[in-house]
C-alpha cells in the first residue's frame, strides 16, 4: 500500500505533468501563430510524451491502491518573443521537472517505498533524455540567429519528430 505522503505526492507531479503538456500546448499554438510548422509539430510530439508521463503516475497511484485525485491545471503562459525564448524556457521548465523526480526519489527513499523509487527511476532516465533534446535544439537556435534561411530549415528538421511509443497494455 501507498503511505499517504507518497500518495499525495505523485498525485501532485500528476498534475505537474498535465502542466507541462499545458504549456507545451501552449507553445505548440504560438509556433502555429508564427508560422513554423515544424516546431508546432515538436511541440505537439511533447504534449503527448507528457500526456504518457501523466498517465504513468496515474497506473502507479492505482496499483498501489492510492487515489488519483484531480485538481485545477495552472494557466501557461501564452505569448513569447521569439523561438529561442520559448526553447530557453523549455530548457528551465524541463530542469525544474528534474527537480521535482529527484525530490520524489528523495521521499521515496526515506519512507522507505521501494516500489516508488524504482518507479521513478525511469523518470530519472527519461528527464537526462529531455533536458538533453531541449539544450541541442537550443543551441542550434542560438547558432541560426536572425538568419530566415536557417530557421526555415530547422523547423523543417523538427517537423520530423514521430509520436512516442505508446506503451504495451
Ligand atoms: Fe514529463
Ligand atoms: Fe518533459
Amino acid at each position: 500500500m501507498m503511505k499517504s505522503k507518497i500518495e499525495g505526492a505523485f498525485n501532485e507531479q500528476f498534475n505537474a505533468e498535465f502542466f507541462s503538456s499545458y504549456l507545451y500546448l501552449s507553445m505548440a499554438a504560438y509556433f502555429e501563430s508564427q508560422n513554423l510548422k515544424g516546431m508546432a509539430q515538436w511541440m505537439r510530439m511533447q504534449v503527448q510524451e507528457e500526456n504518457l508521463h501523466a498517465m504513468k503516475f496515474f497506473d502507479f497511484i492505482n496499483e498501489r491502491g492510492g487515489k488519483v485525485t484531480l485538481t485545477r491545471i495552472e494557466a501557461p503562459k501564452t505569448e513569447w518573443s521569439s523561438p529561442l525564448q520559448v526553447f530557453e524556457e523549455t530548457c528551465a521548465h524541463e530542469s525544474k521537472v528534474t527537480g521535482l523526480i529527484n525530490d520524489l526519489v528523495d521521499l521515496a527513499i526515506s519512507e522507505r517505498d521501494h516500489a516508488a523509487n524504482a518507479f521513478l527511476q525511469w523518470f530519472v532516465t527519461e528527464q537526462v533524455e529531455e533536458e538533453a533534446s531541449v539544450q541541442e535544439i537550443t543551441e542550434k537556435l542560438r547558432m541560426v540567429g536572425d538568419r530566415g534561411g536557417m530557421m526555415f530549415m530547422l523547423d523543417r528538421e523538427l517537423s520530423q519528430r514521430t509520436p512516442p511509443p505508446t506503451p504495451a497494455v
